[in-house]
C-alpha cells in the first residue's frame, strides 16, 4: 500500500478541490506501486486517473485541438498547435537517424507493454543538424504518426519582460501538456539554451533555461517533449543529458539526395535518371529544404512554359536562381 503520508495528501487534495495537487498525489501513488512490481495494480489506477481524459484525446484528435494558454501580459498563445499532415514517408534521413525516430514511435504506440513491465517510453529527444535537414518536418512526421496535435512552444512568447511572468508561462505551458498529450516541439532550442554560460546576458534567459531543465526533469506527463537545434556546440553537456534520446539531422549523402529528388518530383514527367551522376552533383551540400525549394522553382517554370517533361537545365537555371537569392541574403 502507499505510504501514509501521501494518502493523507491526496485525501486532502480531493477534500479542498485542489484538482492538481489531487493528479500529482494520485500519480505518486502509481509510482509508488509500479516500485513495488504491482504493475496490475498500477495500470488499473492509471485508467482510472487518465481513461477517461485520454480516450477523449485520442479517440477524434483531428477534430480535438484544445486552446492553448496564452501570456498574461501580451495575451500571445505560449504554444502554437497544429494537426501533423506529412507522414513517415515524407522524410529521408539516414539510417541510423530513421532507425532511432522509428524505435521512438514504436516505444509510444506500444507504451502500454512497456508500462506493465515498469517501463517508460523514451519521451525526450532532442534533434540537431545545420538549418534545413528536417527537424521541424520530424516533429510534424511523429505527431502525424502517433495521431496527436503538435504543439510548437513560442519562445518569442514565453520571454516575457516581466520578472517572474516567464516562469509563470513556463508552468503554464508544462501543465498544459500535462493535461493534453500531445507531441510537444521547442524549436530553436538553442535560443533558450545558449544563454546559461553568458555572463554578460541578463538573467532572465538564463533563468528560462534552468526553469526548462527543471521541468523536464520533474515532467512525468505522457506528451511526448522534443527539442531542436542547430547550434549543438553551444548546448552543454547539463542539457544533452536531459534527453533520452539524441537524433542526427545531417545535410543529405549522395544516396539520399537521390531518394530526396524522387520524393520532392514524385508525378512530374522528366527527361533524366534520378540516379543520374551530373544531377545528384548538382545538389551536393544542399540541405532538403535547398532541394525543395530548387525543384519547386524548376516545376514552376516548366509548367508556366507548358513544357512537357523537366529537363537537367530546368534544375541548373533554379539552382543558379537560388544560389542568387542566398547570396544576396546574405
Ligand atoms: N530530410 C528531409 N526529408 C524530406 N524533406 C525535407 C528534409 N529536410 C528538409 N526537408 C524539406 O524542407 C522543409 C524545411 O525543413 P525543416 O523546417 O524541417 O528543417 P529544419 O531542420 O527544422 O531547419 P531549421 O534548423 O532551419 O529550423 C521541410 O518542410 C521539408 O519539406
Ligand atoms: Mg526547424
Amino acid at each position: 500500500m502507499a505510504n501514509g503520508k501521501i494518502l493523507r495528501q491526496l485525501i486532502k487534495a480531493g477534500a479542498t478541490g485542489d484538482s492538481k495537487a489531487f493528479r500529482r498525489f494520485s500519480e505518486a501513488i502509481i509510482e509508488d506501486e509500479r516500485q513495488k512490481q504491482h504493475h496490475l495494480l498500477a495500470n488499473d489506477l492509471e485508467q482510472i486517473l487518465y481513461g477517461e481524459h485520454l480516450q477523449q484525446v485520442s479517440g477524434n484528435v483531428h477534430s480535438f485541438i484544445p486552446n492553448p494558454p496564452l501570456d498574461k501580459e501580451r495575451g500571445l498563445p505560449l504554444l502554437d498547435i497544429r494537426q501533423p499532415k506529412r507522414s513517415l514517408e515524407e522524410i529521408i534521413l539516414p539510417e541510423l537517424s530513421m532507425l532511432a525516430l522509428e524505435e521512438l514511435l514504436e516505444e509510444h504506440r506500444r507504451s502500454d507493454i512497456l508500462r506493465s513491465y515498469g517501463m517508460k517510453a523514451s519521451n525526450k529527444a532532442i534533434f540537431y543538424g545545420p538549418p534545413g535537414c528536417g527537424k521541424t518536418l520530424a516533429a510534424e512526421v511523429v505527431a502525424f504518426e502517433l495521431d496527436r496535435p503538435l504543439a510548437i512552444v513560442r519562445l518569442d512568447a514565453l520571454v516575457s519582460s516581466f520578472l517572474g511572468e516567464t516562469a509563470a508561462n513556463l508552468r503554464k505551458v508544462f501543465d498544459f501538456i500535462t493535461e493534453n498529450l500531445m507531441v510537444v516541439l521547442f524549436d530553436e532550442f538553442d535560443a533558450i539554451g545558449k544563454e546559461r554560460d553568458d555572463q554578460g546576458e541578463h538573467g532572465e534567459l538564463r533563468r528560462v533555461v534552468n526553469a526548462v531543465l527543471q521541468m523536464m526533469d520533474a515532467y512525468q506527463g505522457r506528451s511526448l517533449i522534443l527539442a531542436a537545434t542547430n547550434h549543438e556546440q553551444i548546448l552543454d553537456a547539463a542539457i544533452w543529458r536531459r534527453f533520452d534520446e539524441i537524433i542526427e539531422f545531417p545535410l543529405p549523402s549522395v544516396e539520399q539526395i537521390g531518394y530526396l529528388l524522387s520524393l520532392k518530383l514524385r508525378g512530374i514527367r522528366r527527361q533524366f535518371d534520378l540516379d543520374d551522376k551530373e544531377v545528384i552533383s548538382l545538389f551536393s551540400n544542399n540541405s532538403g529544404a535547398d532541394i525543395e525549394r530548387t525543384v519547386r522553382r524548376s516545376i514552376k517554370r516548366m509548367i508556366l512554359r507548358d513544357q512537357e517533361f523537366l529537363t537537367i537545365k530546368d534544375l541548373k537555371n533554379a539552382l543558379l536562381r537560388e544560389n542568387q537569392r542566398t547570396t544576396t541574403q546574405r
